[in-house]
């Protein structure tokens, strides 16, 4: 199949371009995107076909349900049956946005789309391109991330092109990803609210607007150890993996630079291709083949936006082993600790 790619201005949507995209998506195709988390794969919701051929493009396991995006707060009560007053109220905060809110399904939605469970999970994102386009298909776009399944997420174009060109109709360039991870999850088909992915909204922010909120024990550090499963389906694989084995150091500063060195000294040693994963505050002081800066510590957000183009850049450079620092910073450090270690398959050093 060959892909279009066509690049479309952020802040100045070209209707007749968004009107082309929109088309292909009323029509059964598939689109990949730009939104404000990352790049997503997008194909008509309310089709069963559509929704079976993102998983054949992604590679990814049809029990693992997709996000329904909409652009308007009408279209919400078609697809979710019940939506309660603090989901309303969480969405009055964060929607358009990096949220995503699980409900018990209608009809209207196909089992493709939800991977065969009662529930939805819907979500209104705040990237115009995006916003445009959804109200362009038809009012609502099924998409994943837009990666090989089991691949880092996709925050720029380039990612895309490099994983799914070939594979769907179109392309959309919007430029890169702003926050650079999926949204926040959060379940209300439970008594209390739960959050079943961290994102740009942290528990702490969420307990503000809500009051009582859980998280998900299935997505909790050592919980892969103790068989406790998480709710969301694709939280269970292992996941944002680059192919090089990814290794986590934590503990007290000066002992995780020691030792970092140490491990990257002694994979050198053996002949093997190093990274490291650092912040700005300490990217300076390694040695390896590839030292990573992803941003000060002071500034995670930076962190966050280029976690996974860096996860992507070490594979191009042919890097084998990487040593990450923890990046446990208390505004976006629960969602890049939970891809990290997705990543790195819950393997971390204490320092
Ligand atoms: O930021 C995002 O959320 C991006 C952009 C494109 O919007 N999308 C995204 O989709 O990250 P995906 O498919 O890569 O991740 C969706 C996650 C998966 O872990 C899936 O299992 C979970 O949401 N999920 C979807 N529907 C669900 C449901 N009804 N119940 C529980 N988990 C659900
Ligand atoms: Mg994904």
């Amino acid at each position: 199949m060959e892909t279009e790619i066509l690049k479309i201005d952020k802040n100045a949507p070209d209707p007749a371009a968004i009107e082309r995209a929109g088309r292909i998506l009323r029509e059964g195709g598939l689109v990949a995107f730009p939104t404000e988390t990352v790049y997503g794969l997008g194909g008509n919701a309310l089709l069963a076909d559509a929704s079976r051929k993102i998983y054949a493009a992604k590679g990814r396991p049809s029990d693992n349900p997709l996000i329904v995006h909409i652009a308007d707060m009408e279209h919400l009560p078609p697809i979710a049956a019940e939506v309660p007053e603090n989901a309303l109220k969480l969405a009055g905060a964060c929607w358009p946005g990096p949220l995503t809110m699980i409900f018990n399904k209608t009809s209207l939605v196909p089992d493709e789309t939800s991977g065969g469970l009662p529930t939805v999970a819907v979500r209104m994102p705040s990237h115009p391109v995006a916003a445009a386009l959804i109200r362009a298909a038809g009012g609502y776009i099924a998409a994943p991330s837009a990666n090989l399944s089991g691949r880092p997420s996709t925050t720029k174009a380039e990612h895309v092109i490099r994983d799914l060109s070939g594979r769907i109709d179109m392309i959309i360039d919007g430029g890169d990803a702003d926050i650079g991870l999926e949204s926040t999850i959060v379940d209300f088909t439970e008594d209390v609210p739960v959050i079943l992915r961290p994102g740009y909204y942290n528990l702490a922010m969420l307990s503000e607007i809500l009051g009582e909120v859980r998280i998900d024990p299935g997505i909790l550090d050592a919980a892969e150890e103790k068989g406790v499963r998480p709710k969301a389906p694709g939280m269970r694989y292992r996941h944002y993996a680059p192919k090089a084995r990814l290794v986590i150091v934590e503990g007290e500063p000066e002992k995780v630079v020691s030792k970092i060195q140490a491990l990257a000294d002694a994979a050198a040693q053996e002949g093997k291709r190093t990274g490291v994963m650092a912040s700005d505050e300490t990217a300076g002081r390694y040695r390896a083949d590839d030292v990573k800066d992803l941003g000060s510590i002071s500034r995670d957000e930076d962190i966050a936006r280029g976690l996974f183009d860096a996860l992507r850049q070490f594979d191009d450079d042919g890097v084998e082993v990487i040593y990450s620092e923890a990046f446990l910073t208390p505004r976006m450090g629960q969602a890049i600790m939970n891809r990290l270690l997705k990543a790195a398959g819950h393997e971390v050093i204490y320092a």
